[in-house]
C-alpha cells in the first residue's frame, strides 16, 4: 500500500511538473497533462484536506452555500478553463466565502484538485 502510494505521488508529481513547465505556463497550461493519477489525488483533496465538499456537495451538485462545479455556467472561472479553476483555488473570490487555498491546501495540492474540478466540469471524469 505504501509502495503504491508512494507511486501515485512520483506520478502525481511528475504531472504537476509537466503541468507547471509547460512553456505557456499559466496562461494557456497543456490540460493533455493531466493524468488520472492527478484527477484521483485531487478527488481525495477534494473530498478531503480542501473540504471542497463542504460547500460544493459531495458530487459537486451545489449547495445553498456554494454553485456546482459541474459543466454550467460559469462566474468566476471563465469558461471552466484549467488556469481560471486553479486561479480561484489559489486566489478565491473576494468578498465570498471561496477563500484562496481552503484547508490550507498547497499549490501542488491546488494544482491536483483543479485537475479533478476541471475534468469533471468538462464530462472528462466522474463527479
Ligand atoms: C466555505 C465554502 C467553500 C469552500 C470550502 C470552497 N468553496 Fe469554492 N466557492 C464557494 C463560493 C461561495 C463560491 C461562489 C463565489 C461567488 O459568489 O462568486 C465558490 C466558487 C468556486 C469556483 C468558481 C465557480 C464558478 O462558477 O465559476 C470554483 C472553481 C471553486 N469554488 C472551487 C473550489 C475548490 C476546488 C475548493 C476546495 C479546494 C473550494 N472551492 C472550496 C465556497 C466554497
Amino acid at each position: 500500500m505504501r509502495t503504491l502510494l508512494l507511486a501515485v505521488a512520483m506520478v502525481m508529481f511528475a504531472g504537476v511538473g509537466a503541468l507547471a513547465l509547460h512553456p505557456q505556463g499559466a496562461v494557456q497550461p497543456d490540460t493533455s497533462a493531466i493524468t488520472p493519477a492527478m484527477v484521483e489525488l485531487g478527488r481525495a483533496i477534494f473530498h478531503g484536506q480542501g473540504t471542497c465538499f463542504a460547500c460544493h456537495g459531495q458530487k459537486l451538485e451545489g449547495t445553498q452555500i456554494a454553485p456546482t462545479l459541474r459543466p454550467h455556467a460559469w462566474r468566476d472561472a471563465k469558461n471552466g478553463e484549467f488556469s481560471e479553476i486553479y486561479r480561484v483555488a489559489t486566489h478565491g473570490v473576494p468578498s465570498t466565502l471561496m477563500v484562496a487555498y481552503p484547508g490550507g491546501i498547497t499549490p501542488a495540492q491546488a494544482m491536483a484538485v483543479a485537475s479533478y474540478v476541471w475534468s469533471v466540469g468538462k464530462g472528462k471524469a466522474k463527479p
